[in-house]
């Protein structure tokens, strides 16, 4: 079982239409046939949509994707076209909305990684290679790779995994040319983003990209680099052999395991919604990453 443990309304607005209800975002269309998203405070763990919501969580990846689309400008085009606020639309959308413009977007998550965990390490323990590539021998959990490699997946639906799949079946799917495009703008803003946040003392060690085409032109999309499409690492506790301490939603991951929560993974059950301190907990991580990557103070 999966999915949303309560599905949302969304908020009906004059003059745009809801096109769809994403796990964390609500997408609509505006007159000028422009993509209105919008950024909410859900949280999505084990896939599931979790029934508590973290305050500013919406605000804090929109910010956070702006400033890293601004860094990345020279090297690939974004969908962004304004921070306006539509007509009509509620005030606490401000912060949290962006007007893009709607791409056709590629079915594929386009992963960059320069460290090993998660489903690449699950992959390397049975076959020393991730997405097909070949790995060294004796790499563990957190080991830096030696060099970033593109470690493509299919994009699920809400409550499926995605699956990792090898850059020839990208190419299948895609056309050839394009999977060297896609390969090609991943690393490329990967290494960007990897040595800025270096020198703030965060490793970046993975990262997922969405990307789509406006006519001919391959366009950067969705949210980027955020703690919810990648893995932040402190630099200083970095310690390969062993989960690494994170920004992100590893505090509601290891309480929705935990004896304290009651809550079964692998039952039919829904999760539970998330006492005080977890939310506390993981509204501080997600303000901690803005901070500290941004060197703004947020507010
Ligand atoms: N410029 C764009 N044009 C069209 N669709 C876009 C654009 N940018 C992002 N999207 C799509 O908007 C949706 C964003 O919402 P959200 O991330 O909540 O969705 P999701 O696909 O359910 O979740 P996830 O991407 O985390 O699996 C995604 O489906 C994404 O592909
Ligand atoms: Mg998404």
């Amino acid at each position: 079982m999966s999915g949303f443990v309560e599905k949302p309304e969304p908020v009906e607005v004059p003059g745009l239409v809801h096109l769809h209800t994403g796990k964390v975002r609500e997408l609509y269309q505006n007159a000028a046939g422009d993509l209105v998203m919008v950024a909410s405070d859900r949280l999505s763990a084990y896939d599931w949509v979790l029934p508590t919501e973290i305050p500013d969580k919406g605000r804090v990846l929109t910010q956070l994707s702006l400033w890293w689309f601004d860094k990345l400008a020279d090297l690939v085009p974004n969908h962004v076209i304004s921070t306006e606020l539509p007509e009509g639309a509620p005030a606490d959308w401000a912060g949290r909305t962006l007007i893009c413009k709607s791409l056709k977007m590629l079915p594929v998550e386009c992963v960059a990684r320069g460290y090993l965990t998660g489903s690449g390490l699950a992959e390397y323990q049975e076959s020393r290679t991730v997405c097909g590539l070949a790995l060294p021998e004796g790499l563990v959990d957190g080991s830096e790779l030696p060099g970033p490699i593109f470690t493509p997946a299919t994009k699920a639906e809400v409550g499926e995994h995605d699956e990792n799949v090898s850059y020839e079946e990208v190419a299948r799917q895609v056309g050839a040319e394009t999977a060297a495009q896609l390969r090609q703008a991943t690393l490329a803003v990967y290494g960007r983003a990897r040595d800025i946040a270096r020198d703030r003392g965060i490793l970046l060690a993975d990262t997922k990209f969405e990307f789509g085409f406006e006519n001919d032109t391959l366009v950067l999309a969705d949210e980027v680099l955020t703690p919810d499409s990648s893995r932040f690492w402190p630099a200083d506790e970095w310690q390969p052999g062993r989960a690494q301490p994170s920004f992100d939603k590893q505090y509601v991951r290891d309480w929705l395991t935990s004896a304290e929560s009651g809550w079964d993974r692998r039952s039919e059950q829904p999760p539970p919604p998330l006492p005080e301190h977890v939310v506390e907990a993981t509204r501080a991580k997600y303000v901690e990453a803005y901070e500290r990557l941004t060197g703004n103070t947020w507010s």
